[in-house]
């Protein structure tokens, strides 16, 4: 029989995966700041974004800081890209729309977009935004409305606008009361991730 403590810690973890949007992905590319890079983390968790892809320029790995993710890191996949464009290619093949976060007059407001269908958000760099070679794949390029004197946001507050707009639209559609991903899924992930949380506390 299994503690009590772990069967919760189970149970959470199932009721977390039932609301996780597999349809529903983060690009980052090319974000420096550890502070930054952790707080999109903390926002995809509590959207229920499953998966994060990365490009960071260097062989360094982007250091999450833990006190900014509060250990967010743990519940979504974290996947490191060498060749952005393929990747973005691929996932536009498997059928995802490519919303591209671009501050230009050209772009349009972010919240004519639907984010109900499979979605990619591409975020970028903090001094040089999302790379040139990406816009060819743009579905839609989106800006979220400035009239200040600054001409952006933070990255983690641009992400978190554009995130909880996604939200707002998927849970009126009702898409966080059925689960995207099938019973076997769920499986798998949950026993990976009780694997590693049990691990973790035995560490301490
Ligand atoms: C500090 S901004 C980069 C500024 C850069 N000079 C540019 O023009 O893109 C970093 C990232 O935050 C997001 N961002 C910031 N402000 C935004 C806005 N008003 N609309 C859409 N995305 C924004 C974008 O992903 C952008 O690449």
């Amino acid at each position: 029989m299994r503690p009590l403590v772990l069967e919760r810690r189970l149970e959470r973890i199932k009721e977390v995966l039932k609301r996780r949007q597999k349809d529903l992905v983060l690009f980052v590319d090319d974000v420096k700041n550890e502070h930054n890079f952790s707080a999109l983390i903390r926002t995809c968790d509590a959207v229920g974004v499953l998966r994060i892809y990365y490009f960071h320029e260097g062989g360094k790995e982007v250091p999450v800081n833990e006190s900014v993710s509060v250990g967010s890191e743990r519940w979504v996949f974290l996947e490191r890209v060498e060749d952005k464009v393929s990747k973005l290619k691929e996932l536009k093949d498997q059928g995802f729309q490519i919303v591209v976060t671009w501050i230009s007059e050209e772009s349009e407001d972010f919240r004519r977009v639907d984010y109900t269908v499979p979605t990619v958000i591409v975020v970028g760099n903090e001094l040089k935004g999302v790379s040139e070679e990406i816009l060819p794949l743009a579905d839609r390029k989106v800006k979220i409305p400035m009239f200040g004197m600054a001409r952006s946001l933070n990255v983690s507050v641009a992400t978190g606008v554009i995130l909880y707009e996604a939200e707002r639209q998927r849970e009126e559609k009702g898409m966080y009361e059925k689960p995207s991903l099938s019973e076997e899924e769920m499986e798998r992930i949950m026993e990976r991730w009780a694997f590693e949380d049990v691990i973790r506390r035995r560490r301490g």
